[in-house]
């Protein structure tokens, strides 16, 4: 399938969590605007034959959250997080009983090997307070994923 890039109109209300230079990441979560879950609906079916499993659009409960890149007006990639939710009583092993794991993350073809998808993760982690080597991960990871995940994650990759 040929890439189409993803343009973003000017109006489009959008939770934007930050912006640097020419880059804003919008962040996803809970109720979302129609505009927002247009752009992920776009954004998901850009990336969604580079992830090889299926994913749904994006549900209108609690139960996911989503980062966008943006560059100029482009939606050039996402990072998306399915909650980790422990079996009853395993929380008192493992210290949680639910945690957010990335699920998928994906960068357009033409803008991959520079240094996007590092920036999407280190950047939301700030954001989120989140500690690089805790992040968790969810299965299937493409072996570009794990290539990430490791370089996130370089003494111990949680999958899930
Ligand atoms: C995985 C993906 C998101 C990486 O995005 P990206 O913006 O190109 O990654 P970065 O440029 O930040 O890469 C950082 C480093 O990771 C390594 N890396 C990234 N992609 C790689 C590849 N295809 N092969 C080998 N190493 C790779 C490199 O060391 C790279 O640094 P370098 O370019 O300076 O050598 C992108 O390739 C993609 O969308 N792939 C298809 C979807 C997918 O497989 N998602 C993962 C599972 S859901």
């Amino acid at each position: 399938m040929t890439y189409r890039p993803i343009e973003v109109p000017e109006r489009t209300r959008l939770n934007v969590i930050l912006t640097e230079g020419d880059r804003r990441i919008v962040m996803l979560a809970g109720e979302i605007s129609e505009d927002e879950r247009h752009l992920f609906q776009e954004v998901a079916t850009e990336a969604q034959p580079d992830v090889r499993f299926s994913f749904p659009s994006f549900p209108s409960d609690n139960d996911s959250r989503a980062f966008i890149l943006l560059v100029r007006t482009e939606a050039i990639g996402f990072r998306c997080d399915w909650p980790d939710v422990n079996p009853k009583g395993a929380e008192a092993q493992t210290g949680y009983q639910q945690r957010w794991a990335i699920r998928i993350i994906w960068i357009a073809p033409p803008c991959r090997r520079r240094g996007f998808i590092t920036y999407l993760i280190g950047r939301t982690l700030v954001h989120l307070d989140e500690i690089p080597s805790e992040v968790a991960w969810h299965r299937p990871l493409t072996d570009e994923g794990k290539i990430i995940a490791s370089r996130h994650s370089p003494e111990r990759i949680f999958v899930v």
